[in-house]
């Protein structure tokens, strides 16, 4: 005799994955695509579908479906998010919008709503990109925003490419690309996320509607020199890229602060070999630089990349910038927003600094998001929180909008 089905809480879900991937060094989680960690979340996430009748399936990019009704007909309404994560990132970033997931399905049931559409929860992989350093990767291969051939070749830290580490995670990498089939089943597409920021606190509401999300991009810049030994190298001696990029770091500082609302970043930093009585041959650094007009972005990080090459010069050292990623700034189409907002007029229409997989999905399906109250306004960090009620909320919310669209309003 099945259990019989209870309406779990977002709460109750997100504590029952509360130690996969734990990072006791960082703090936090650290959940990499095709990692042990983000394997358990899927396989936990496939229980739980499956436990409320959805029908699971992987598709040739990666990403998983769990489906009510014939995606194929068409139409299908979807929500979801992903499950992977930065380093030593929080508990609700990606997980919040799965987990809400689950709960508005029950709801719905409890509601007893008969879709007369499709519906579907999807979990996006690669989202942060943290492993093989593009963003929203799975997204990007499914509307095709990214060449498949250059998606096989991107190598994570140990220099395995993503085609190695998909094909032993049991997908052909042969089939990554565009795909026009599932593209043609969805409807629409329904994002909630923590927000990563603190609209909502400041507007002392528990849940917003997503109207923009900032343009960014990512950069590596890799910076070449003389490795040698700390102590027999004299200072006149020396080509040292640690100290070009150490200027570098301070320059992309000063570049941000040059264009208002500017955001730009080094959060990552590699020097080769990395020892510490040893003056670096080679540093690799990671840029991360957002603005609401693209050809902003693009000014600055042309001046970051002036700078380098002066500074890299002045050192003796090679400087090469390459860019990894770059996503337009989305504005969410407001026919779904202002339907949203009308379902819930309570929740203020917020822009997000942070990229989503719904931002990728815009481009070729009607997209929108829902963002949930962060006490903290801090995010991919442990510090990000999101309170109980609030989670709720953000789940009685997404199952109002989804109802309404699954219903033909
Ligand atoms: O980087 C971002 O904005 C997102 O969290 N992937
Ligand atoms: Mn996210
Ligand atoms: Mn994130």
């Amino acid at each position: 005799m099945p259990e019989p089905l209870k309406t779990d809480t977002v709460t109750g879900l997100l504590a029952e994955i509360a130690d996969v991937g734990r990072d006791r060094q960082r703090g936090g989680y650290s959940r990499p695509v095709f990692s042990a960690a983000e394997r358990d979340l899927t396989g936990w996430f496939t229980a739980h579908a499956e436990r409320r009748g959805l029908d699971v399936h992987t598709d040739p990019n990666g990403i998983l479906w769990a489906s009510m009704g014939d995606m194929s007909a068409g139409d299908c309404v979807v929500t979801g998010s992903h499950l992977d994560s930065v380093p030593g990132g929080g508990s609700f970033d990606g997980p919040l919008g799965i987990c809400s997931a689950l709960v508005a399905v029950d709801r719905l049931r409890e509601r007893g709503i008969a879709p007369g559409r499709p519906l579907a929860i999807a979990v996006f992989p690669e989202e942060e990109g943290s492993r093989f350093g593009v963003a929203c990767l799975g997204s990007r291969l499914l509307t095709g925003a990214i060449d498949p051939d250059r998606a096989r070749s991107l190598r994570d830290e140990d220099g395995d490419t993503l085609a190695e580490v998909a094909a032993a995670s049991g997908l052909d990498p042969r089939f990554f690309g565009q795909d026009d089939g599932t593209l043609a089943a969805m409807g629409t597409f329904l994002e909630l996320h923590v927000e990563q920021g603190r609209g909502l606190v400041d507007l002392a509401r528990p849940v917003g509607i997503a109207r923009s999300i900032l343009g960014h991009g990512r950069w590596r810049i890799a910076i070449g020199g003389q490795g040698n030994h700390a102590g027999s190298t004299l200072m006149a001696d020396r080509r040292d890229p640690m100290v070009t990029a150490a200027r570098i770091v301070v320059a992309v500082r000063e570049a941000a602060l040059t264009y208002p609302d500017a955001r730009a970043t080094v959060g990552r930093l590699t020097p080769i070999p990395g020892g510490t009585n040893v003056i670096a041959s080679s540093v690799d650094l990671w840029l991360d630089v957002r603005h609401p007009q693209d050809e902003i972005a693009a000014a600055v990080v042309e001046r970051i990349a002036t700078e380098a090459g002066r500074m890299a010069t002045e050192e003796g050292c090679t400087v090469q910038v390459t860019e990894e990623s770059l996503s337009g700034t989305v504005h969410f189409p407001a026919g779904l927003r202002d339907r949203l907002a009308r379902i819930m007029p309570e929740s203020p229409l917020l822009d997000t600094g942070a990229g989503h997989d719904a931002g990728v999905m815009s481009a070729r399906v009607e997209s929108a998001m829902l963002f949930v109250r962060n006490p903290t306004g801090v995010s991919h960090s442990p510090e990000e929180h999101v309170e109980a009620d609030d989670a709720e909320a953000g789940s009685i919310a997404l199952a109002d909008a989804l109802q309404a669209l699954l219903t033909r309003g």
